[in-house]
């Protein structure tokens, strides 16, 4: 499977991805669920790396989520270590590879000083980039951004009368971020688990058993050829 297999009159211009299953991949190797995490690292920058071979302009991928905090504070903290340390090893080469580094999620107490401040300088760092926009959800839920949507609506005093869809959509993480055409999931779980809700409205989803670590830029390439072979519709009629 390469993009030469690909109709490039229908790449996606948005793909999102759920990456999940690293415990599983972990346990089934007996390893701790954290040497999954970590395993998932090449399978994020081979997905990068794919996504610039398709030429897509927006790839977005949720790396924690404001349901994940139930997790055993030992496994949250080394996430939280885990994506500092990320950033710090990998930004300079997502930046040499023209790509812009943005965050959706909340910023709250929860998340540490230093790994915000990391995520601050990732994004400032390669915020002149338009080869691909990485989107890296942190802290992020779907019902959490059109709540803080809702409060900025409130907060500004906008009248019930112009509240419209546009306007909700102007107060997401990300107003300049387009919805995404596809949504890929790993793992075998069929669910978005809090996952832009409100974007992913009319996405076309994808769902493979391979577990994230395993995944590579061959498996991005099949999710969009099952895309291409989808009829979107958007509730009216094709011929
Ligand atoms: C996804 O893998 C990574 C995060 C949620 C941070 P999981 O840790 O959910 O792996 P499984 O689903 O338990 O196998
Ligand atoms: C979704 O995976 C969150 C991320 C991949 C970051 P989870 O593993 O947290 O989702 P559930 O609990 O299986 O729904
Ligand atoms: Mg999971």
């Amino acid at each position: 499977m390469s993009v030469a297999d690909l109709d490039p009159s229908r790449i996606p211009r948005h793909i999102a991805a759920v990456m999940d299953g690293n415990g599983r991949w972990a346990q089934r190797r007996g390893l701790k669920r954290t040497e999954g995490h970590a395993a998932g690292e090449e399978a994020l920058f081979d997905t990068v790396e794919g996504a610039l071979e398709l030429g897509i302009d927006w790839l977005t991928v949720y790396a924690f989520s404001t349901e994940n905090w139930r997790r055993p504070r030992d496994e949250v903290r080394y996430l939280m270590g885990f994506n500092e340390s990320l950033l710090v090893r990998r930004r300079d080469e997502l930046n040499e590879r023209g790509v812009r580094i943005r965050f959706v999620g909340r910023r709250d107490w929860r998340v540490p000083k230093r790994l915000l401040r990391r995520m601050d300088e990732s994004i400032e760092l390669t915020r002149d980039n338009r080869t691909l926009t990485l989107t890296i959800a942190f802290n992020y839920g779907g019902r959490a951004e059109i709540v803080d949507a809702v409060r900025a609506l409130v907060a500004e005093g906008v009248p019930a009368d112009k509240i419209d869809e546009r306007a909700i959509a102007r107060r997401l993480y990300d107003p300049e971020m387009p919805d995404p055409d596809l949504v890929v999931r790993t793992s075998g779980e069929y669910r978005l688990s809090n996952f832009l809700l409100w974007e992913a409205a009319y996405s076309e989803l994808v769902f493979t058993d391979v577990l994230w670590p395993d995944f590579r830029r061959e498996h991005l390439f099949a999710a969009v050829r099952q895309f291409q072979e989808r009829d979107r519709r958007f509730g009216g009629l094709n011929e």
